[in-house]
């Protein structure tokens, strides 16, 4: 464990960026190991292991098995003040990987094609800044390494699990890296910045029959079809244009034979909403209609219609001096982005404290790399600047 380092105001660009030097290299180190290694939702075992050896040889306090996989630790600065968590996710998605690199996963069918290997990782490196500085914080870090992001469902137990309390978290700040964004360069987008993600499922129950007497049977397959051209006008006639909203059908199934009218149909989709209003409009849209399928089309419609992930909220009270802290540690390198209807369970934590989900730019120089894709390949020197960035928005924020 080092000397905790006290920074003068005028020298903290300086240290952060020199911290973070010295550190880089180590860094990308456990990042090609977390990225040979990759665990699905709940299963990041090792990762976790990972995550907790290196708080350790830090010297920084920590729990783990928090909502199973879950790790979090603790940077008390030298004076009183805010709690800030910072939140990375850890796990990886069912792919399999298609790339040449020395650290391609080991694992068939898995592969961090998310980039939370390099969430985690850079979550490590601004707990070593940190550390080495906090008797500059005013308040407490509360690093949050959090499983199962893809599946949807970790931040929601690490809430259950109760790591916005003990010590109460005042605000918290999130992170993705974005390939479509040149490393070096950062994005914030105001307010509701992703969206929520909503799930349906419609049976259309018919009677089936011989295909050549449709009289005799009700066709669950052209109520179907006209369900799904009803769907359509949700989005077209029922929102208010300025409240983006998306209704995507994305399966339907139904029947076996060409000459047999089956008995039920089922459709299933999702909803993608920025606003509250919107979202309820459109599950009260999508139940009219099956409701008036039975009597325009005789087929009874069940609807089940799962609410998801709320939309995530960007708080200006923590996006400001976010941005503000990565142009005085790294210049001109932020950017406001476009809202996306993508979903991400950082979204429950920014329903629940004042919250900001900052975007680091993870994109290679010549490349075009994508996110969930079996090729992709971000431009690791996205952690060096993550570290900088958030750091600096941590000391600035405790300042
Ligand atoms: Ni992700």
């Amino acid at each position: 464990m080092d000397t905790p380092i006290t920074v003068l105001p005028n020298d903290v660009q300086a240290t952060i960026a020199r911290i973070t030097g010295e550190i880089e290299q180590h860094l990308i180190a456990v990042r090609r190991d977390l990225h040979a290694h990759p665990e699905l939702a709940f299963e990041e075992v090792r990762t976790a292991g990972v995550v907790a050896n290196e708080l350790t040889r830090m010297g920084i306090a920590h729990e783990t098995g928090i909502a199973q996989t879950g790790v979090v630790g603790i940077i008390n600065g030298g004076r009183p003040g805010p709690v800030l968590a910072i939140r990375a996710d850890m796990d990886a998605l069912p792919i399999q990987e298609r790339t040449d690199l020395p650290w391609a996963s080991t694992k068939p069918g898995l592969m961090h094609a998310c980039g939370h290997d390099i969430h985690t990782t850079t979550l490590l490196g601004v707990a070593d800044v940190l550390h080495k500085i906090a008797p500059s914080l005013a308040g407490t870090v509360k690093l949050i390494f959090q499983p199962a992001e893809e599946a949807i469902g970790g931040a929601e137990q690490m809430i259950e699990a109760g790591v916005l309390e003990g010590p109460k978290v005042d605000m918290a700040i999130g992170f993705h890296n974005y390939p479509h964004i040149p490393v070096g360069e950062f994005s914030f987008c105001p307010g509701p910045a992703l969206a929520a993600a909503d799930m349906f499922t419609i049976e259309v129950h018919g009677k089936s029959g011989h295909a050549a007497h449709p009289y005799a049977a009700i066709d669950p397959i052209v109520a179907a079809a006209t369900l799904i051209t009803q769907l359509q006008t949700v989005v077209s006639r029922e929102m208010r244009p300025l409240h983006p909203a998306v209704v995507t059908v994305g399966a339907i199934n139904g029947g076996i034979a060409h000459n047999i009218i089956p008995d039920s149909v089922v459709i299933k989709g999702t909803v993608r909403t920025l606003h509250k209003e919107a979202q309820d409009i459109a599950e009260r849209a999508i139940q009219r209609m099956c409701d008036g399928a039975e009597i325009a089309m005789r087929t009874r419609c069940t609807l089940t219609y799962e609410r998801g992930v709320p939309a995530m909220l960007n708080d200006d009270r923590v996006l400001e001096p976010v941005v503000e802290a990565v142009r005085k540690q790294l210049g001109d390198v932020i950017h406001r982005r476009e809202p996306s209807m993508g979903a991400e369970d950082f979204a429950l934590m920014s329903q629940m404290v004042p919250a900001f989900q900052l975007g680091i730019g993870s994109g290679a120089p010549g490349r075009a790399d994508r996110l969930h894709n079996s090729g992709y390949a971000p431009d690791e020197a996205c952690i060096g600047l993550g570290v900088q960035a958030l750091a600096r928005a941590a000391v600035e924020i405790l300042a």
